[in-house]
């Protein structure tokens, strides 16, 4: 997925050739285009029908900023350090507060429910309270016809939220609750040597009323470019706001979908020096953290805010930690905290922070440390190898992670504790996402296969055949998905998409295969194995009895020969793309696609657009 590329290669006497110019070269501004290629290879049959392309939106890699010093290095090999890339991701945000097609219920029902009639309303969840009646109020938050009770209340079925039990990290309230406080300073105004240039529409709050309250806006990083475009206007190529960064390449992203109104929306941004920004778009001001990697200089792979929790979010850097930011507090210089950090080696045995030997998470800060006036709020070592993905199961309680080193940790987040980890057929693993319902955690990786871990069975259900190459990214179809049955689709270094149904009834495992000798037999309520009820930070392990595995202590799962563990094939495999694919996603009408050389193309489902129907006309 991090792949580190060759040396960007620039036509030869141009601006940006490495031999030519030394002085100031002309910055010669990209813009992105849009085309509508058509005929049969832009388009792919699948049961449901034919999907066909929409649009092949350009958006453009910005050439390196001239202060970028130029890498020549003729030897092919050389393991010199290169800027990292992870291509051109994206994330969709709707303003439109109508819930998903399929909403995790909670814990005691196992089934998923059909929303957008009402049935997915639970009064219990306040993760995902919309209400049918008058929808979310776009201010607040809040819905309007459900309770008057605030989002934060911890109702039966939740999880609790992160760093509860710790009152150091209870938000200090607002003047004006239905204010969201924005980042610090003016992105346009900006003087930080960090920024290079922004480039705001000037039509920008024209477009922002004038669009339908129901389109689609993308968020997308592409080198040291990021892009802020609305998928729902007709000149989609005109980028409402594009930040060029310095000499920092942004790798991930995620946005708040929860505080997201036409008024706020929360982005942060994790770059390839360590450093995260926070960058609210409406009001175009930004607040910079973790400067010159204060606190962790190696890249930042992933970045995403914390379920139920409006200022922290949770980072992954390069170096196999996960940090926990919170988006108000200042920096400070991180030395891992002394009673926090006592796990050193698998024989260490119990250590007074409760942790257990071979839990493999080093804690450097806990949330519950007493020092909470600085970033970072909590640090956990994983591995030396670098953290390549992570993803938050539904129901927020885990955290499935995974790394280089070819491990999937499934981890108690809010407790802080490893519960599994699974290695990969071999090589590393590149992305993490569960299943809608939270039952299953799918990974792709360098083995070319997309693998479906059972959260109950605490083992490998299933393996996915069908990429030639590593696998780039996963998500879930939830429009096509029930409570028996999944949809997802893939994407990888091949250029592949490849489309995958799987149904609990082909996941059966088959009756005699080791990993009975290390399963655990879960209740029939959740595959918690701690005490649900005790409190944040009294990490105990109702299960360190049960052993069984290689390391003996129920954490550690040992790798699946091939020939035990079935097979599935994809019901589509199609080249989408001459350049990696990287990134994927479902929206009601269509695929979305993009790739590392910037195209995202947009697939329509059958009988969506225009084009559609005259291709089935
Ligand atoms: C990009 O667009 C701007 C403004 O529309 C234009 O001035 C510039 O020449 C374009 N650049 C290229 C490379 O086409
Ligand atoms: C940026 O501007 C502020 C005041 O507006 C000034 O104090 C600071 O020195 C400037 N920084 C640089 C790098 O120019
Ligand atoms: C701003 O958006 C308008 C409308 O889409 C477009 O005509 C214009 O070229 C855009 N300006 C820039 C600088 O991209
Ligand atoms: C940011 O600075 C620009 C340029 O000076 C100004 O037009 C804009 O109003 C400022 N925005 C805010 C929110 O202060
Ligand atoms: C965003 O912020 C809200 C609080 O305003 C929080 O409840 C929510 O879980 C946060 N995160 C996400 C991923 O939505
Ligand atoms: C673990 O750390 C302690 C000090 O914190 C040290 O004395 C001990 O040698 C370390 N053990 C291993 C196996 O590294
Ligand atoms: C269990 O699997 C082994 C091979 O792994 C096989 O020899 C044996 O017959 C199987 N037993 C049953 C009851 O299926």
């Amino acid at each position: 997925m991090f792949v580190l590329p060759p040396p960007p290669r620039y036509p030869a006497g141009g601006p940006y050739h490495p031999g030519g110019l030394t002085g100031i070269v002309p910055m010669i501004e990209t813009n992105n285009t849009i085309s509508n290629p058509t005929g049969p290879e832009w388009q792919f049959l699948v049961g449901e029908g034919t999907y066909v392309l929409k649009e092949d939106l350009h958006l453009a890699t910005p050439p390196p900023h001239p202060s970028e010093a130029p890498i020549v290095n003729p030897n092919p090999l050389a393991t010199n350090p290169q800027p990292a890339t992870a291509g051109t991701k994206l994330s969709l945000v709707s303003l439109d507060q109508r819930p998903p097609p399929f909403v995790y219920k909670g814990p005691a029902e196992s089934t998923l429910s059909l929303g957008g009639s009402g049935v997915a309303m639970n009064e219990h969840q306040n993760e995902f309270r919309y209400s049918t009646e008058g929808g979310m109020s776009s201010e607040d938050g809040r819905g309007t016809s459900t309770s008057d009770a605030p989002t934060a209340s911890i109702t039966l079925g939740s999880a609790p939220a992160f760093g509860e039990g710790n009152a150091l990290l209870m938000p200090t309230p607002t003047k004006d609750a239905n204010k969201k406080r924005k980042p610090k300073n003016n992105v346009t105004k900006s003087n930080s040597s960090f920024i290079s240039r922004v480039i705001v529409n000037e039509s920008l709050s024209r477009r922002l009323t004038d669009r339908p309250s129901d389109g689609i806006f993308a968020f997308a990083n592409i080198n040291r470019a990021f892009q802020w475009i609305d998928l729902s206007s007709s000149n989609k190529q005109d980028y409402l706001t594009k930040i060029l960064f310095t000499k920092a390449h942004c790798l991930c992203h995620d946005v708040n979908k929860t505080t997201r109104s036409s008024s706020h929306i929360d982005v942060i941004m994790g770059f390839s020096t360590g450093e995260v920004i926070w960058w609210e778009p409406i009001s175009q001001r930004y607040t910079r953290l973790n400067k010159n990697g204060a606190i962790n200089n190696t890249p930042v792979s992933e970045i995403r805010w914390i379920p139920g929790s409006e200022n922290l979010f949770l980072a992954a850097h390069m170096d196999g930690s996960l940090v926990v930011y919170d988006k108000e507090k200042e920096d400070a210089p991180f030395n891992p905290e002394e009673e926090a950090s006592s796990v050193n080696g698998s024989e260490a045995g119990d250590t007074p922070n409760g942790l257990t030997h071979g839990n493999r998470i080093i804690i450097q800060k806990s949330v519950c440390s007493k020092n909470q006036k600085t970033n970072p709020v909590a640090a956990w070592k994983l591995s030396n190898q670098r953290i390549n993905a992570f993803a938050f199961s539904p129901d927020h309680r885990h955290l499935a992670v995974v790394c280089e080193d070819g491990t999937l940790r499934i981890i108690d987040y809010l407790r802080e504790e490893l519960l599994d980890l699974f290695n990969s057929y071999y090589g590393g693993l590149t992305c993490a996402c569960w299943t809608p319902d939270g039952k299953y955690i799918l990974t792709g990786g360098q083995d070319d296969l997309i693998s479906i871990w059972s959260l109950a069975d605490s083992g490998l259900v299933a393996r996915c055949q069908g990429h030639q190459s590593w696998v780039s990214a996963l998500a879930f179809d939830p429009w096509r998905c029930d409570d028996r049955n999944y949809r997802f689709g893939s994407v990888g270094e091949d250029g592949r998409l490849c489309l995958w149904d799987f149904g609990v009834g082909m996941l059966h495992r088959p009756k005699n295969a080791s990993w009975q000798r290390g399963s655990i037999s879960m209740p029939a309520g959740g595959p918690q194995r701690v005490d649900s009820t005790s409190p944040v930070g009294a990490r105990m392990r109702s299960n360190s009895g049960l052993d069984g595995d290689d390391d003996g202590d129920g954490i550690s799962h040992p790798v699946e020969p091939r020939a035990r563990i079935p097979m599935l094939p994809p019901v589509l495999t199609t080249v989408i793309d001459t350049h990696p694919a990287c990134w994927l996603d479902f929206t009601e009408d269509a695929i979305i696609t993009s790739c590392k050389n910037g195209h995202v193309r947009t697939w329509n489902r059958p009988g969506k657009g225009a084009a559609a129907q005259a291709a089935t006309a």
